[in-house]
């Protein structure tokens, strides 16, 4: 699929068939997330994928906007290194742009993906950090739910002129 065009088709999707992704899929899509741009390209980036079912069954109970991971069979929490970079807003961009990556290289494999929120909500950052074990300098900004998708959605053009200023507001 050319860049363009999983950009302006990519939808999150929520439906999943229950078969599990393939590992060469998976390495491709973690490739993309670490393709990613970081400011003074520090590469703060680290990545947990939770296959586990009873790891799964325990993001569930404390992640109300996640129901949908049991059946995608695939999470991967992106998180941030405060270590590798001491700029907060700077470590969430990073994390953020390496999310949108792994979103569109799913999309590219044909598989489907949403991203879940995690940082900056509190009990989202804790349940976390409790299930995965993580330690203080790790910050989970986002989990990519990944899976087979069991649903169609079509593309939505969301260009604004009203939004576009150019060289002043
Ligand atoms: C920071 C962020 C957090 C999100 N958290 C969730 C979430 O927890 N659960 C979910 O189902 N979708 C989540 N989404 C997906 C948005 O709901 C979705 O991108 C938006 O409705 C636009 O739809 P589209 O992705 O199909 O274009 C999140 C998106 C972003 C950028």
């Amino acid at each position: 699929m050319k860049v363009l065009e999983a950009i302006s088709s990519r939808r999150s999707i929520r439906k999943f068939t229950g078969e599990p992704i393939d590992d060469r899929d998976l390495k491709t899509i973690l490739k993309a997330g670490f393709q990613a741009p970081s400011a003074h390209n520090l590469e703060p980036r680290e990545y947990v994928v939770v296959r586990d079912a009873e790891i799964i069954e325990k993001i569930v109970e404390f992640h109300g906007h996640a129901k949908m991971l049991p059946q995608a069979g695939c999470g991967i929490i992106v998180c941030g290194d405060k270590t590798k970079q001491d700029v907060f807003g700077f470590l969430i961009s990073d994390c953020s742009a390496s999310i949108q990556n792994i979103l569109l290289a799913a999309h590219g494999l044909g598989l489907g993906a949403v991203w879940c929120g995690i940082y900056p909500r509190e009990h989202l950052l804790e349940g976390t950090v409790n299930v995965l074990n993580l330690p203080e300098h790790i910050i989970p900004v986002g989990m990519v739910v990944v899976g087979v998708k069991d649903e169609k959605k079509s593309a939505i053009d969301r260009y604004n002129e009203d939004k576009i200023h150019y060289n002043r507001w």
